[in-house]
């Protein structure tokens, strides 16, 4: 007999690049009763590839959760280099605190032969949320159509309304991979936006890493720390005071129906520009009438909320963790 609840769970599938942001965000989704979290695959981005899969078990093995199935991606874009963003991370994509070594090996399969068999397997349509460059789903659906009608909506962090963060104009995911979001916008699936504009808002000030601190043990403690180094990186590159912890919002959306704000708007990401190649333009005001909106995109965070839910699932893992230890 199944547990009921798990039939009101949102089957998710995450594909990142932590990252310390990407590293909340797999603990929103590992601390919140409403997620069941099928497995996360990996991508370059913030790090290589291997340093992306290994700190996406080192914190999986932090919050002991090894039973998640995790599966290595794409090392560079579709066309042309790979970006990373060590210059934000660190050199191990995720430095700072301690971590505990992995616990698990990963799965067999590539991100997306592991990634079509999870959406097959899936009894319902399964939400895929992606908080790095777009690679591992944009390959997915060209080489799998056939999956999309599986997929209930595509959630990414990435591009923005405004202005970029790696470039003036292209945020880093968008930029590392701009075609695979093409074909990801061009695919029949449903997808939502959280872009720089949305995630700015969502700023871990000094009272948020307080009430971080606050939470018992080591999930707290290296929460905080994630943010030290994260906030001293985005000091040191954007003058930020407090670090915009991206990723997380993503997973929010899922939790809280009323924590963000949306508009319909059609989205495009540019592929040729010199200056401009990874930009979203976001054409919130109609100004292509002959392009309809296809994007759901983030427009304003209810930050006390968003802070509460990312909190509340910290707190969760830290009382599951003391249990086991009892
Ligand atoms: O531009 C911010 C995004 O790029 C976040 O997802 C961060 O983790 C990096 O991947
Ligand atoms: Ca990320």
């Amino acid at each position: 007999m199944t547990d009921p609840a798990s039939h009101r769970q949102i089957p998710v599938l995450l594909d990142c690049d932590p990252g310390h942001d990407d590293a909340v965000a797999i603990l929103l989704a590992l601390g919140s009763p409403q997620v069941r979290l099928l497995g996360i695959s990996s991508c370059f981005g913030n790090c290589s590839v291997e340093d992306a899969t290994r700190n996406i078990q080192r914190v999986l093995a932090l919050a002991g959760h090894a039973e998640i199935p995790v599966a290595t991606g794409a090392a560079g874009p579709l066309l042309g280099d790979a970006a990373l963003g060590n210059y934000v991370h660190g050199a191990s994509g995720l430095d700072g605190p301690p971590l505990p070594d992995p616990a698990a090996d990963v799965v067999a399969e590539d991100a997306v032969g592991f990634l079509r068999r999870m959406l097959v397997e899936s009894d319902s349509p399964v939400t895929v949320v992606v908080t790095g460059p777009m690679t591992n789903v944009g390959r997915l659906l060209r080489d799998h159509p056939e999956v999309a009608p599986r997929i209930a909506e595509v959630v990414f962090m990435g591009g923005s309304t405004e202005r970029g963060n790696h470039t003036p104009t292209a945020e880093f995911n968008t930029y590392a991979d701009p075609d695979a979001l093409d074909l990801v916008l061009r695919a029949d699936v449903p997808v939502r936006m959280v872009g720089l504009n949305l995630t700015h808002q969502a700023l871990a000030t000094p009272d948020v890493v307080k009430q971080m601190l606050a939470v018992p043990g080591v999930i707290g403690q290296t929460c905080a720390a994630w943010m030290g180094f994260f906030g001293d990186s985005y000091e040191r590159l954007w003058e930020f005071s407090s670090p915009p912890v991206h990723d997380p919002c993503t997973i929010a959306a899922l939790l809280d129906p009323d924590v963000i704000e949306w508009r319909e708007a059609f989205v495009a990401v540019e592929l040729d520009g010199r200056w401009t190649r990874g930009t979203t333009v976001v054409d919130l005001h109609r100004r292509y009438p002959d392009q309809s909106p296809n994007v759901r995109v983030a427009m304003r965070l209810e930050v006390d909320r968003y802070w509460d839910l990312v909190l509340a699932a910290l707190e969760r893992l830290s009382d599951r963790l003391a249990g086991a230890d009892r």
